[in-house]
């Protein structure tokens, strides 16, 4: 073990805002009739992807000052101009949600994507869509450019074999331009804050299970007003810190007013299952999401086996949990998590690579890994990770560095603009005040 400097973290952090909401907000606030004020917006680069597609459709977004944008909406009925090449950058939630936007109205737009979005699947949201009588094309390969063009749709019984919100969010907001009813059948729960959001709207919804299964209705709406929204902040940035303090010895965090939707809850109960001491602050609601701060407290976990119908409400987090799982006691089990290889990089080879570098490498299994932690006594060791251009893997990176028995490189640190420019210099900020 190397005499590297220890740090605990404590106080306060504030983290940027939910980056799912923040997408759909400013995506609601583009169709509402009137300005929609979004506040707390994130500044990574995947929300102002969202943005600059907007103004590239002729939608007038005025960039208030940090974290506070106006949309000036066209309505429901309202046209946006043709574009041939909409630059939805890293971004797969830009993408998939405006394919279910656009292609209800009058146009032609082709979604295109930066080199690791036009690797993901496009097929999923394409095939629903088709459902409601949509012309939206992939590649021969199911991929982007996805070309649209717009034109009524019908309402109609959409079945989703895919476990994922990008896709149903789509269908939903197709649903939005349909001429009657749409219900949405599937089987895992995904975040449901679209759903929320048009609740919150006055949007007529009905969600629930019927045969065993969920299911997701909306009536069409003559109009869609403007709301304003305020972003609460985002559990999946939260979880960065939640893991550096459970990693830091003698840390005691407070993450101020961050969205505890059940739905996206799953990290934090995976934690709780291997002896987390995490606590949520008093619950308060924010335009129809639940927030509370989060207060987490060093100490040792065990290893757990994570339930595969659980993986939705933690996918984005998997990376961090397999982090955690390697400093653990014992061992962990997690599979189920075969959509992790669609994400900005191929999640089940990047995090069992950065796991190998830091000295513990898993087994890989069917969509997941098997984990031998270290162990309290012994630490992680350092070393040049790759990131694979993925910021959810350069911010693990980052929070690992902190326990590491020599420093942890990164091969672009610049990935973690994409969600949390601003993670290292906090950080550093922190390091700086418990030093
Ligand atoms: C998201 C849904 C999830 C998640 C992504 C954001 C959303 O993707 O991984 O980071 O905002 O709806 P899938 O819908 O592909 O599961």
């Amino acid at each position: 073990m190397s005499q590297r400097e220890r740090f605990a973290l404590s106080g306060t952090v504030e983290v940027p805002g939910d980056k799912s909401i923040g997408h759909r907000a400013c995506l609601l606030g583009a169709i509402s009739e009137g300005v929609t004020t979004v506040t707390g917006l994130s500044s990574g680069a995947d929300n102002e992807s969202t943005l600059s597609c907007l103004e590239q459709l002729g939608v007038d977004v005025d960039r208030r000052s940090p974290g506070v944008v106006r949309v000036n909406g066209h309505g429901l009925k309202g046209a946006f101009t043709s574009v041939s090449e909409l630059d939805c950058g890293n971004s797969g939630t830009t993408m998939r949600l405006l394919a279910g936007l656009l292609c209800g109205r009058p146009g032609r737009f082709c979604l295109v994507g930066d080199a690791s979005l036009t690797r993901r699947p496009m097929r999923r949201v394409a095939m629903p869509l088709l459902g409601l009588g949509a012309d939206v094309r992939t590649t021969e390969s199911g991929t982007a450019p996805l070309n649209i063009e717009g034109h009524a749709l019908r309402g109609g019984e959409v079945k989703l074999e895919t476990a994922s919100a990008q896709v149903k969010s789509a269908v939903l907001l197709a649903g939005l331009h349909a001429d009657g009813p749409t219900t949405i059948r599937f089987d895992a729960q995904t975040r449901d804050h679209t759903e929320r959001m048009l609740d919150y709207s006055g949007v007529p919804l009905r969600a629930g299970v019927e045969h065993g299964r969920r299911f997701c209705a909306l009536t069409p709406p003559e109009r869609l007003l403007a709301r304003d929204w305020v972003i609460p902040g985002d559990p999946s940035s939260a979880a960065f810190w939640i893991a550096a303090a459970l990693l830091c010895e003698g840390s005691e965090l407070r993450i101020r007013d961050v969205c505890v939707n059940p739905t996206r809850m799953g990290f934090v109960e995976a934690l709780l299952a291997m002896g987390a001491d995490i606590e949520l602050g008093l619950v308060r609601p924010s335009c129809g999401e639940p927030v509370a701060d989060i207060i987490v407290r060093h100490g040792p976990l065990r290893g757990f086996v994570l339930n595969p119908a659980d993986v939705p409400r933690l996918i984005d987090e998997l990376p961090l949990l397999a982090l955690l799982a390697s400093t653990a006691e014992g061992e962990t089990l997690i599979t189920g998590a075969q959509e992790l290889a669609m994400k900005e990089s191929d999640r089940l080879s990047s995090t069992a690579e950065l796991l190998s570098t830091l000295g513990v490498a898993p087994r890989r299994l069917e969509g997941g890994w098997h984990i031998i932690g270290t162990g309290a006594e012994q630490r992680l060791r350092g070393g040049t990770v790759r990131t694979h251009g993925d910021h959810r893997i350069a911010l693990c990176a980052l929070v690992a560095g902190l326990v590491t028995s020599t420093p942890v490189l990164l091969d672009d640190e610049d990935a973690i603009r994409i969600s949390y420019p601003t993670f290292r210099a906090e950080l550093n900020r922190q390091l700086r005040a418990s030093a």
